[in-house]
């Protein structure tokens, strides 16, 4: 299995994000959280400021978007070049159409949803979809607790997108630490966001102890299934 590191610069000096990038650039992709202060009750960046750090980044763009009306605002950012744009299936009328057109237009289209919404209307177009996010926290805010009652959740998507063959990866967002990164992957999970755990510390020595733990926690549940 095939870990991917996305830290998010929401817990990154925005003050400073080309040097911030700069900092986590062992990483695989980098995760930014786009807030509308509608969908979610805080406020960060939008497009123009994703476009320069598009212009900027040593590493592909994982955009979050945690906005209303994913339909009509979503494929714009997958225009100005990000390699992935994910909208909540909450704010959106017609995700399968959505995800297409982020396709169209060059990116890895992908779908988010809150620790309470159901993942089997998003199963059941599995092959629209490059990723799914199952939120760990309620979306809005770096720094919460990691929600474990998502993980059978999680464990549903695994057996559904390895039953389909299909190429689509697992992402994880919202208390992901060294101590939490075990059950993420465990139950199925191969793309980890972390924000705090990564810029709360030394990013490159962060984003390897998570990799190393995540990569252990793969090979022990892959030694599980083939036993
Ligand atoms: C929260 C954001 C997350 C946030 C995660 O709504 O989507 O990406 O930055 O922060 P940590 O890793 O600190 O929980
Ligand atoms: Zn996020």
């Amino acid at each position: 299995m095939t870990i991917r590191i996305s830290p998010s610069i929401l817990s990154a000096d925005f003050a400073n994000l080309e040097r911030e990038l700069q900092r986590i650039s062992t990483a695989d992709m980098v995760h930014v959280d786009v807030m509308d202060n509608h969908f979610v009750p805080n406020l960060t960046l939008g497009l123009p400021v994703v476009e320069r750090l598009q212009q900027v980044s040593p590493i592909p763009l994982d955009v979050h978007l945690m906005i209303t009306d994913a339909d009509r605002n979503a494929p714009a950012y997958a225009e100005l070049g990000a390699a992935s744009v994910t909208f909540h299936l909450e704010a959106a009328t017609d995700p399968v159409a959505t995800a297409r057109a982020i396709r169209s237009n060059g990116a890895r289209a992908a779908v988010a949803v809150k620790p309470g919404t159901d993942v089997a209307p998003v199963l059941e177009h599995l092959d629209a979809y490059d990723m799914i996010l199952l939120m760990t926290v309620e979306p809005g805010f770096g720094g919460q607790s990691f929600m474990p009652d998502v993980m059978p959740k999680l464990s549903r998507a695994r057996a559904a997108v390895d039953a389909s063959g299909l190429d689509v990866w697992l992402e994880v967002d919202g208390g992901i630490a060294l101590d939490t990164v075990d059950q993420a992957v465990t139950s199925g999970a191969d793309t980890l966001v972390a924000g705090s755990a990564v810029f709360g510390g030394a990013p490159e020595e962060r984003i390897a102890g998570l990799r190393r733990a995540a990569e252990s926690a793969g090979r022990a549940a892959a030694d599980g299934r083939v036993a």
